[in-house]
């Protein structure tokens, strides 16, 4: 059975590479890598020295000249590290390149956000997007996997036997490659049927009518806390990148009274690798068929802006930028310099300042989004006769009911009714 390799699970010790090719890139570059460490270390693995090197061009077999390329498998060395990770994308060939100058495992951005995400994928729609997208990655890069069976007996067992493990290697990878391909057809139809069912679920809660938010932002800004906080629910929420993997939907009620569903998403990372997006995009469908958005942003972050730009980036990407976006810019229980405070006045002008640990702010959130569905709500009184127990049963789910008075055989009833119901009780209404 083909097997996606798992090297990073193997490794201990990295030695971290960026290579920009352009001057103005050099800060951009820099916090990369900074995250491009906060990503290994998310998967145990010990960072234990970062390159930032602004190579004169680009070249084709190690991205670098091949004087730098020596001197950081050098440094590599030094450092005892057994992988080196690379935050540019590598093409199959360049990884192969560089493991075998190396001899050591050598992977990319994308291969470290891909071993991410299978660790923390727990559905089996996450699961399956996972395993597709890995899989998808791998296609490539079977010969990789399998050029050592050629290096070590063409090293071991002279021109003859070097050429009979070639064609082993070769078989091997064929072998692969079309297992690799029946694995994908069938994860793809897999995953079919579970997006059906996922529609069918949507149909149901789009049958109730009940409005509809969806938190989105940066990994880590604290989407999950701040739907813990609103739900008073327990959703994975966890100092770590990605800890939340699937989209979580919990019913809340506004001030008004009024229901609404909100829905945490899975959090976004700079060069977010497309194939990943694309495997997610049914998940974050989700955010794309909401009524509004709520923007989540640490507001600790010193990349904030960026952070918002990635995120807005693949929102529009998904089409769902043209909604109503409520900006909350979280953890401000931790901002107290005030030029950050003036910094963040200045360029999110009517953003909502709050806390999903202490709960600051969380008022005026709820008042933003009960005033984006103002047009959906209204107050309405009724007199509904007692055998009518279907409007009854109907008020009581997807309305709020604020009382009920008997009058012989009616009951009054004064709600406050989402417009998607109005209509059904519109011969019940008592004139205002
Ligand atoms: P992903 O699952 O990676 O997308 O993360 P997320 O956006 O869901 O973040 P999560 O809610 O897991 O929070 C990340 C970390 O930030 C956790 O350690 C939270 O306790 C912390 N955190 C979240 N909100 C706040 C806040 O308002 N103030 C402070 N001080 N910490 C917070």
């Amino acid at each position: 059975m083909f097997e996606v390799r798992q090297k990073p699970e193997m490794v201990e010790r990295a030695l971290l590479v960026r290579f920009y090719f352009d001057s103005h890139e050099e800060d951009e570059s820099a916090s990369l890598l900074t995250e491009l460490g906060e990503l290994v270390s998310t998967l145990g693995i010990e960072v234990v020295d970062s390159v930032l090197s602004h190579p004169r061009e680009m070249k084709k077999k190690f991205l670098c000249g091949t004087g730098k390329a020596a001197e950081i498998v050098e440094l590599a060395k030094a450092h005892e590290c057994d992988v080196i990770v690379f935050d540019n994308n590598l093409f199959p060939s360049q990884q192969r390149e560089w493991e075998r100058l190396a001899d050591l495992c050598v992977i990319d951005r994308e291969e470290v956000i891909l071993d991410i995400f299978a660790k923390r994928a727990q559905t089996r729609e996450a699961r399956l997007q996972v395993e597709l997208a890995r899989m998808q990655y791998a296609l490539p890069r079977l010969a990789r996997m399998w050029g050592h069976l050629d290096r070590e007996s063409a090293g071991s067992g002279g021109s003859g036997g070097g050429g009979a493990s070639r064609g082993m290697g070769e078989k091997q990878i064929e072998v692969d490659r079309r297992l690799a391909h029946q694995n994908i057809d069938r994860c793809k139809r897999e995953l079919e049927v579970v997006r059906k069912q996922r529609k069918t679920q949507r149909k149901e809660r789009e049958k109730m009518d009940t409005p509809h938010g969806s938190i989105v932002g940066y990994t880590n800004a604290g989407k999950s806390t701040l739907l813990n906080i609103l739900s008073g629910s327990d959703v994975m929420a966890k100092d770590m990148l990605f800890a939340t993997l699937d989209t979580t939907t919990r019913r809340i009620e506004l001030p008004d009274g009024q229901p609404l569903l909100i829905t945490d998403t899975v959090g976004f990372v700079r060069n977010l690798p497309h194939r990943l997006v694309e495997a997610f995009k049914a998940t974050l469908e989700e955010s794309v068929l909401s009524d509004f958005l709520i923007h989540v942003l640490d507001a600790t972050a010193p990349e904030i802006l960026k952070f918002q730009e990635t995120t807005l980036g693949v929102l529009e990407e998904l089409g769902a930028v043209d909604k109503p976006i409520i900006t909350v810019l979280n953890k401000i229980d931790l901002v107290e310099d005030p030029e950050t405070l003036d910094f963040l006045d200045q360029n999110f002008p009517g953003a909502i300042r709050a806390s999903s640990l202490t709960g600051e702010g969380l008022d005026d959130l709820l008042r933003a989004c009960a005033f984006v569905l103002a047009d959906r709500v209204s107050r309405r009184s009724y007199r509904i006769p007692q055998k009518r127990g279907d409007l009854l049963n109907l008020l009581h789910s997807d309305a709020k009911v604020l009382s009920t008075e008997y009058e012989m055989n009616d009951i009054l009833v004064s709600a406050v009714v989402p417009a998607a119901i109005a209509g059904r009780l519109e011969s019940f209404l008592i004139p205002a």
